[in-house]
């Protein structure tokens, strides 16, 4: 997520960033490392307090200034980051939070890319579409193209990048076998909003289109479940006609595209990111 918005030149609101739900404080501190110059402060929060203590100590001795939950008081956050913390949440914690969500300049908020908890990060874009732009994973302001008829066993989901170590640290390894967690793959759904007028006021980026899932590959042909302007919508891409671009696909398939179409044939495609 960091990469594709600092690609497509996404830079988060100059001061506070706050990391809700901190545990560990791994994301707020991922979100400070990757823009020093406008995360001035990171703020942790958790209702564990050993987590809390343990997420200010890591993030003080890489350097980054934390500001305390008393100095901060009750002022909304320019940042809220949020991670990994949806199904833990109850109905009342879940308002406040969206009611905290509402008051920061931007959010940043990735969660695991399950079915159930992909859907319920839907249910939050659409209660915030309208105050905020939606960054990403949306290309367009529309309702989100999974509530159609016909698209109730879709999800929004992505593959994020496994850094290479994960792959060579024995660590890692016995980690994997002893809790039988594949790290071949990291699904995950997120989402990105933003409230600054310049973000409210920039044009529409309709020609865009989020690829859901992974392609789906074929005897010559492959099938992708394509989000754009126009709904979600299952589209072919047929190897005699766009066969570099698919060739590109399978050994590295990117996320988000520009597509020149047909219906629902590709014709040409552009990856943006
Ligand atoms: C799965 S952990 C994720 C931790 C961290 N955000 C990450 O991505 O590694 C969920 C965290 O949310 C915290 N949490 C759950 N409900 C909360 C609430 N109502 N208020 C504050 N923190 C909460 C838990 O204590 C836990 O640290």
């Amino acid at each position: 997520m960091i990469a594709e918005l600092k690609v497509r030149g996404w830079t988060p609101p100059e001061g506070t960033a706050l990391d809700w739900g901190c545990g560990t404080g791994v994301a707020g501190l991922r979100v400070a490392q990757a823009w020093p110059e406008a995360v001035q402060f990171l703020r942790v929060s958790d209702r564990s307090n050993p987590a809390q203590r343990f997420a200010a100590k890591k993030a003080t001795s890489t350097g980054i200034a934390v500001q305390s939950a008393a100095t901060a008081g009750d002022a909304a956050p320019n940042l809220l980051v949020i991670s990994h913390v949806l199904n833990e949440l109850t109905p009342d914690a879940l308002e406040n939070l969206l009611a905290l969500a509402e008051r920061a300049e931007a959010v940043l908020w990735v969660e695991p890319g399950t079915f159930t908890v992909s859907r319920q990060l839907v249910a939050v874009r659409e209660r915030l579409k309208e105050r905020f732009r939606v960054i990403a994973p949306c290309t367009h302001r529309q309702a989100c193209g999974l509530a159609s008829p016909g698209s109730e066993r879709h999800w929004c989901h992505h593959f994020a990048k496994i850094p290479g170590f994960v792959h060579t640290d024995p660590g890692w390894g016995r980690f994997s076998r002893t809790l039988k967690v594949d790290l071949s793959t990291l699904p995950m759904s997120f989402l990105v909003l933003d409230r600054r007028p310049a973000a409210l006021a920039a044009p529409e980026q309709s020609s865009e289109a989020r690829i859901l899932g992974e392609p789906r590959y074929y005897k010559g042909f492959s099938k992708i479940l394509s989000c754009q302007a126009d709904g979600v919508s299952e589209l072919i891409l047929q190897k005699r006609d766009v066969s570099e671009l698919l060739k590109a696909m399978k050994k590295d398939p990117g996320s988000l595209y520009r597509w020149e179409r047909d219906g629902e044939k590709i014709r040409s495609g552009e990856r943006i990111f």
